[in-house]
């Protein structure tokens, strides 16, 4: 498989999402062609896609969106019936992802997040789609012993039901992979038992990207965060402060044991992030170009960690001027620290964060004060 080979399409599940939307972009602009599944409970309306279509500037550009649900079995089976012989690998973003509305709803979280990819995974394997990118997150570390935090580090420690569904689907990826392992060295023997050629394949090559803190937007102003309702976020929320949709931003603790008592967090472009899974995608290339099948995870994070008043301040001077924000209480699983070391990133994916906190902080002010109500923009 590769951007240029004839089965040359990505599924992106959640691509009208933030990550997801910015991964389409990259994905098109690597010569890739896409569909995206999203059932729009993230995202107000598939307008992402449109803007992705106004950046890349071609009209020809088609982007087959379907309005499904991962936890709608038939309808995924459908739609991959229908694109089975073009479907080369799917990036699967799709999912519920406030920290705090899953302590609220663990049910919700466990049936979309695990029962959903199990939905996907499933209808994947009956149509022989054995490529798979993965949004994972940081929070599988919880709160993690060694900072910057390699991929080895414990992730069974997650603070929350959204976090726990993360670290779980990591492992219902790497039992998957596993167990094709064994079904294709059986198919391989009963074959030659046989004395029939082996026709097919059933090992899986899959890649866990552990998300630190994506933020930004697109540099066109175009596309950008729009997060439904009251933003959870530090840097969405501070963006609607800096438009006026919110008065000031809470500044949840000021007390932890970091260089200025708040919370330090690991950064990086949207983009960056987006590019993350285009250098996976190229990765899976390469190992099955080389007869290799894992199930690997990476970190992606910017290198760098920024806690909330860098934050604060270095948004401020993108605004042009003081934001207003307001000490409070920690917020409940907050950790310290959160640091990715994403030497694995560097070296196995040739991927690294390229853009800098500058950039972040004024790519997501042209986003905002363009798009004040996000992609409801009237
Ligand atoms: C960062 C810092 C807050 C809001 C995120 C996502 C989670 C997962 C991991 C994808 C913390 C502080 C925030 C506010 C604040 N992403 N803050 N006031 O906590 O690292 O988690 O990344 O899987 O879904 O939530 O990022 O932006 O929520 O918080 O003071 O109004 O900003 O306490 O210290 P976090 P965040």
């Amino acid at each position: 498989m590769s951007s240029t080979s004839s089965k040359n399409t990505i599924v992106v599940t959640g691509g009208c999402g933030y990550v997801g939307s910015h991964t389409v972009l990259s994905l098109l602009q690597s010569g890739y062609k896409v569909i995206v599944l999203d059932n729009l409970s993230n995202a107000p309306t598939p307008e992402a896609l449109v803007r992705v279509q106004r950046i890349l500037g071609r009209k020809n550009v088609t982007i087959p969106f379907y309005n499904i649900d991962i936890t709608d079995r038939e309808g995924l089976y459908e739609i991959f019936s229908k694109h089975t012989h073009e479907i080369s690998a799917v990036i699967h973003c799709a999912g519920l992802k406030a920290v705090g509305e899953s302590g609220r709803r663990p049910l919700d979280y466990y049936q979309v997040n695990i029962g959903g990819t199990v939905n996907l995974l499933q209808i994947m394997e009956e149509f022989d789609i054995r490529r798979l990118v993965f949004s994972s997150s940081a929070t599988v570390y919880g709160e993690p012993v060694k900072v910057p935090i390699p991929e080895t580090s414990a992730t069974h420690e997650a603070m929350s039901p959204y976090g726990r569904t993360k670290s779980f689907l990591e492992h219902v990826v790497q039992d998957l992979c596993v167990a094709s392992e064994v079904k294709h060295a059986d198919y391989l023997k009963a074959q030659l038992a046989k004395g029939e050629e082996a026709t097919k394949d059933f090992r899986w090559n899959a890649i866990l990207l552990r998300y630190f803190n994506p933020v930004g937007a697109h540099p066109s102003g175009l596309m950008g965060e729009d997060p439904q309702g009251v933003p959870n976020n530090l840097m969405p929320f501070l963006a609607q402060v800096a438009v006026g949709q919110r008065d000031k931003l809470v500044l949840f603790g000021n007390d932890y044991p970091t260089k200025d008592g708040t919370c330090i967090r690991d950064y990086l472009h949207v983009l960056d992030c987006a590019d993350g899974h285009v250098s996976a995608l190229t990765k899976i290339e390469r190992n099955e170009a080389a007869g290799t099948y894992e199930c690997k995870a990476y970190n992606l994070g910017g290198g760098t960690g920024f806690s909330v008043l860098d934050m604060i301040k270095a948004f401020s001077k993108a605004v042009g001027r003081d934001l207003p924000y307001e000490i409070a209480d920690r917020r409940a699983g907050d950790v310290p620290i959160l640091e990715a070391d994403c030497t694995l990133a560097n070296t196995e994916l040739s991927w690294k964060a390229e853009k800098t906190l500058d950039q972040m902080c004024e790519d997501l002010w042209r986003w905002q004060s363009q798009n004040p109500k996000g992609y409801n923009n009237v």
